[in-house]
């Protein structure tokens, strides 16, 4: 069955809203825990508009599932990482001006990933490409020596009806089944929500789902162990 990995990034979007201390991720993430996620995800950005150093810090020393740490393959990310050792990395794009994460990596800067992938694992870090739907994408993940993918459903999220959700479902199922021939690991996550995560939790081959803004989102309104419940709920439906 699927684990959740519950993305905390949006509880320090609305700390940093006022440069306060509350509320905080890490309080956050422990709900979470005892709500039964069995990950946690956070993003530090460049410009550390949410996440910030010490929470990652802290986060290290009190996850008690494991540890996910989105970042650019930065020098200064990649320097981060190997002094925190969090269980897991996921390597992202990342663009000042976004709102969030927009698409999955540019594949084709090989060097620049190897280099990261390489180091990473040097220091016991399993290592996660967030990568588009594509099986090229995935055969150049394989190829680069990441342990996962993480397969971008950011398209499929936000699909405006039928059709074109269907064509993205297939773009997802197509990545999922090379990536699950060439044996590499699999996430999937970004724009899943309480209805549109339904089709994908039948899927055996996605180990993970990495989801925040919706369960953030049902959080502020009903509590962070109920939203977290619920979420958990529709995935072992499956
Ligand atoms: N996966 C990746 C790589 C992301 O960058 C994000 C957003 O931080 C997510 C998953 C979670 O997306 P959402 O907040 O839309 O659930």
């Amino acid at each position: 069955m699927a684990k959740l990995a519950v993305n905390v990034d949006h509880i320090a979007t609305v700390r940093q809203a006022r440069r306060t201390i509350e509320p905080d991720p890490v309080v956050a993430a422990a709900i979470a825990e005892l709500a039964g996620a069995e990950g946690i995800i956070i993003h530090l950005r460049e410009d550390r508009r949410h996440i910030q150093d010490r929470d990652l810090h802290i986060l290290k020393q009190t996850v008690k599932t494991k540890l996910n740490l989105e970042m650019a393959a930065t020098e200064e990310m990649i320097r981060i990482a190997c002094q925190t050792k969090p269980e897991m990395v996921t390597l992202v794009p990342e663009k000042r001006e976004e709102l969030t994460t927009e698409g999955g990596l540019d594949i084709s800067r090989k060097p620049l990933l190897k280099k990261a992938i390489t180091t990473l694992k040097k220091d016991g870090i399993l290592v996660s490409l967030f990568i588009n739907p594509e099986p090229a994408d995935v055969k150049v993940s394989r190829g680069l020596g990441a342990d996962f993918v993480e397969i971008h459903t950011g398209r499929y999220a936000d699909a405006q009806n039928e059709a074109e959700k269907e064509q993205e479902l297939s773009r997802i199922r197509k990545a999922v089944e090379t990536a699950h021939r060439l044996k590499l690991r699999i996430n999937a996550g970004h724009g899943l929500n309480y209805i549109n995560i339904k089709p994908l939790v039948a899927w055996p081959e996605i180990e993970e789902f990495s989801i925040g803004h919706s369960i953030i989102a049902r959080a502020v309104l009903v509590g962070m162990e109920r939203a977290v419940k619920e979420m958990l709920a529709l995935i072992r439906q499956g």
